[in-house]
């Protein structure tokens, strides 16, 4: 039996696209392989938003501060933790749901995560682009009112999803002995932070984050501009505003 895995290593996020449709058979497949995930129990709490009309991806825009792919891309993909359908169910069937707690919100966003990721392989799979969105959880409140989500419904990530116009270099990642812990934890010694983390910062990009921002060190790029801790502080507020609302924090 021979694997075909390659397309992992060289995987790189797309965020400009041809005009070229994603067919709906082609986006079918790519939800069917996706709903294949592993999800807690089998339940598959999550709920999949298709966005392909363009007004409503100009609606969305700004609820992703306007970044370009939201228009440009042909498929918007928002990835909702859902309990909503599965609390039906449960309802009808003299069953007496017990999931409008934070755990559940948990449960039901892992498996909104895997099924995402599932289909952002498919796509690399077949040659596809993907970006993913964060700013889904940053206006979570604004996308659940514009795309009419219902009580146990919390959107926690999107992707764009087109044929790829632009073929950039892959960005580094930390070594795998960065991330691995055999057995146990083993925490990071001072030269471990440095060495783990020397060959990101020597790139000629990162040089240049840290210029054009005017910092020290690219580590303050991240946080002085980047992920700030006013701004998470903010968008924290705002998501459990959002779990409050769509029921989810009664425990
Ligand atoms: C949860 C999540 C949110 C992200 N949000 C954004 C985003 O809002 N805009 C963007 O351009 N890229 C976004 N990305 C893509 C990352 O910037 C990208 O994966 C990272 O820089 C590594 O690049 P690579 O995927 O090409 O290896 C996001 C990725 C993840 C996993």
């Amino acid at each position: 039996m021979t694997y075909n895995t390659d397309f992992l290593l060289e995987r790189r996020t797309i965020r400009k696209y041809t005009q070229e449709p994603v067919g709906d058979d082609l986006l079918n497949d790519l939800i069917k392989e996706g709903c294949r995930s592993s999800t807690t129990g089998n339940m598959q709490v999550y709920s999949i938003i298709v966005t392909r009309d363009e007004d409503r991806k100009r609606e969305l825009s700004p609820l992703h501060f306007n970044q370009k792919m939201v228009t440009e891309a042909p498929v918007v993909l928002t990835f909702c933790a859902d309990f909503n359908r599965f609390n039906k169910w449960c309802i009808l069937n003299n069953a007496s749901p017990g999931y409008d707690n934070f755990l559940s919100f948990m449960t039901a966003a892992i498996d909104a995560l895997l099924v995402a990721q599932t289909v952002c392989i498919a796509a690399e799979a077949r040659g596809l682009g993907i970006c993913y969105l964060g700013t889904t959880t940053y206006m979570a409140h604004k996308i659940a009112v514009m795309l009419k989500l219902p009580m146990g419904v919390v959107p926690v990530t999107t992707i764009t999803l087109g044929w790829p116009a632009e073929d950039p270099g892959q960005p580094d990642r930390l070594p795998p002995e960065a991330v691995i812990h055999r057995e146990i934890y083993s925490d990071y010694s001072d030269s471990d932070i440095e060495r783990f983390y020397s060959e990101k910062e020597g790139r000629e990009d990162s040089c240049q984050f840290v210029r054009e921002n005017n910092k020290s060190s690219l580590a303050q790029v991240f946080t002085d501009i980047r992920y700030k801790k006013e701004d998470n502080i903010n968008f924290s507020k705002i998501l459990l505003q959002v779990l409050k609302d769509q029921g989810f924090m009664n425990q």
